[in-house]
């Protein structure tokens, strides 16, 4: 998410705090080890990724075009700059969804001025579109249905200036406009069906259609429930929390239920004590760093004075101090049980979680799964299960124990996964080094960032959407952009200074996906056509220029999916070799790679799904019109006219009922 606002007093284009001040090494501290590369192609990280003159990898017998693998059997579409979607020919678009859709049953029908109330919201579809996921409607009895399920999304933010008519009021905040903002987060379940026209829509009524929002119930799991630093004066006992923020991406377990992560949730809070917790400081906790400065509502009320995390009482079953302690988790939902309490995770980490994507279950292994922490310099994790998978007894309790690891990534192409585990004597000697102590494995995890610090993690270029081959087990993740990268802070695997095209690193475990020990690479570098390629010994074309990917996926045949988000604050937004925000579609064994969606104005492009039998493709358009003010929409999608823009679904079908991308 970056968006640009309007209203002075509400930044939502502000950076975070660089919060990663550890003295991990950067590559300038390895000057000595040797710079070229076995799985580096051509050169090295460094080098090859400074080669962006077709001339230069010609001379070194470089192939222009990369070679047809027939995986992908569309044409590609050009960069464009057009206020509504565009596909390959041979495909259609169905818009659906848009926020404010009414849901639930009695829902109230959306208002064009944005004036549904708060409690209209909490039934209406949210705001903000990101990560989603299909659940067949069939799935608890094995069916694998592509004409009916459950379409899951998490609501990634809001934008006051178009939630609400005229935008938002300024400070103090009314409370009815935090309410509203809180209703507009979170995620929805819709129950939807194809008709005999090809067109998904949306089941009326159904029992399993359901909002979850930032202020719904929800219960702590794992190693911090009934912690101590998780009580608060709602939950004195620190096993429940209220509302999931900052949803982004998402996963699925094995079981069949939704994990939506909460993401870019620390500037929902400001905290004012002399000295801020570790907890907090390290994750950008500061006494003015709120985006929506929801701790101001008047009149005051306990659901937006949660907010602020300064200690006001004598203990903290009193105040608020420990509610930022209760965000920064994955949370369990299961879509199919609308009575369902969701679960906060605490086992999986406490970060700026992107996404969280497994490894396929094998039964009587632990279950692997790994989370990209999306800020500059963070990290990328993984979780191995305690308990082995066995599908007959699968479940929530898998995620509650576990192992969390924190990656490093050397120099020469190998890899290590380091335990962030209080038992551990290696991570034990490392954290005695760096004078660092931790109470208990709970006093880790909430404070993760720091663990990794301490075990000596490699700090990347944000770590966005992973994805899994379904074939090869190679894990793929993106690293968007990290403007601030110095020269003297590249590293083999961030090899580029000032990194505002991004780039998608990948990896093999070494044996088993619970192994210790990997191999990476990088799979492509973002860049305008011309960029090289050396892993595949070539060149971004005109098709496969790409800047910052973000949505990552791999299709079941094993055509890789991924979105891009070039930001409103990036001086790339607008170039005409990037056009608009998009999708791309690539075969990871020849490096092709083509533009396949271009999204309308303003756009991200984010969320992607396909059908079991891959017919249809769900992605989703989040903040289409970002930049606009509350009198002047900068997208009119996808409504037309001169309406607000609304984040939307959008399936993709094609003509001949083919599989999509084929
Ligand atoms: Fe919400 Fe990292 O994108
Ligand atoms: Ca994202």
């Amino acid at each position: 998410m970056h968006t640009p606002q309007s209203t002075s007093f509400i930044d939502l284009t502000a950076d975070e705090p660089l919060s990663n001040t550890s003295g991990n090494a950067h590559f300038s501290d390895l000057l000595a080890t040797r710079i070229s590369r076995r799985r580096l192609l051509g050169g090295g990280g460094a080098l090859a990724a400074a080669l962006t003159i077709p001339g230069l990898l010609s001379a070194c017998s470089t192939r222009p075009m990369p070679a047809q693998s027939g995986l992908l059997g569309f044409d590609a579409i050009p960069a464009l700059a057009l206020d509504t979607i565009t596909v390959p020919a041979g495909y259609t678009t169905q818009t659906l969804l848009p926020w404010g859709t009414p849901l639930l049953p009695g829902a109230a029908t959306f208002k064009a001025d944005a004036s549904n109330t708060a409690a209209e919201q909490a039934q209406q579809i949210g705001s903000h579109h990101d990560g989603m996921h299909f659940f067949p409607i069939d799935f608890a009895a094995g069916g694998n249905s592509s004409t009916e399920g459950l379409l899951v999304m998490n609501h990634e933010y809001c934008d006051p200036d178009l939630l609400h008519t005229g935008g938002a009021q300024g400070l103090p905040r009314p409370l009815a406009q935090v309410e509203k903002e809180l209703a507009a987060h979170g995620i929805s379940v819709a129950h939807i069906r194809l008709d005999n026209n090809g067109q998904w829509q949306l089941v009326s009524g159904s029992r399993f259609n359901r909002r979850i929002t930032g202020s719904t119930v929800m219960e702590m799991a794992g190693p911090l429930r009934g912690h101590a630093s998780m009580k608060t004066l709602f939950s004195p006992d620190g096993s429940a929390a209220r509302g999931t923020l900052n949803n982004c991406s998402m996963g699925v377990t094995p079981w069949g239920t939704y994990l939506t992560c909460e993401e870019n949730w620390s500037d929902c809070f400001i905290n004012r004590d002399a000295v801020i917790p570790r907890s907090q400081y390290r994750y950008g906790i500061r006494a003015d760093n709120s985006k929506y400065h929801w701790h101001t509502a008047q009149p005051q009320a306990d659901i937006s004075q949660r907010f602020d995390a300064t200690a006001t009482a004598d203990s903290a079953a009193q105040d608020y101090r420990n509610e930022p302690h209760q965000f920064g988790w994955i949370v369990e939902i299961d879509p199919f049980n609308p009575a369902s309490t969701p679960r906060k995770h605490t086992a999986m980490g406490r970060f700026a979680h992107e996404g969280i994507i497994f490894h396929p279950a094998v039964e009587g292994q632990p279950l692997v799964a790994y989370s990209g922490d999306d800020s500059r310099f963070e990290y990328i994790y993984k979780f191995v299960s305690r308990e082995p998978y066995f599908r007959a007894s699968a479940g929530s309790h898998l995620l509650e124990q576990g192992t969390l690891y924190v990656a490093v990534f050397h120099d020469d192409g190998r890899g290590e996964w380091r335990a962030l585990d209080i038992h551990n004597a290696e991570f034990q000697q490392r954290a005695a080094g760096a004078g660092v102590t931790f109470a208990d494995q709970a006093d880790v995890l909430l404070n993760t960032r720091l663990a990794a610090d301490v075990a000596g993690a490699t700090k990347m270029d944000r770590p966005e959407w992973g994805a899994v081959h379904p074939h090869t087990g190679e894990v793929y993740f993106t690293l968007t952009n990290n403007d601030k990268r110095r020269a003297d802070q590249t590293d083999a695997a961030n090899p580029r200074a000032h990194n505002q095209y991004g780039h998608i690193i990948r990896w093999r475990e070494q044996g088993a996906p619970q192994a210790q020990n990997f191999e990476w690479d990088v799979f492509w570098f973002g860049g305008p056509a011309g960029t090289a390629q050396p892993q595949h010994q070539t060149l971004a074309t005109t098709a496969s220029e790409i800047a910052c990917p973000d949505g990552l996926r791999f299709d079941a045949d094993g055509r890789l999916w991924i979105q891009t988000d070039i930001s409103n604050s990036s001086a790339l937004l607008g170039s005409p070799e990037f056009g608009h925000n998009g999708m791309y579609a690539a075969d990871p064994h020849s490096g092709e790679l083509r533009r396949f969606l271009s999204g309308p104005n303003g756009c991200e492009v984010t969320g992607v799904v396909s059908t079991p039998d891959q017919t249809t493709l769900f992605v989703n358009i989040q903040h289409p019109g970002e930049g606009s003010t509350p009198t002047h929409f900068t997208s009119q999608w996808p409504d037309g006219g001169k309406t607000r823009p609304r984040s939307a679904t959008v399936a993709i079908r094609r003509i001949n009922g083919g599989k999509i991308g084929a």
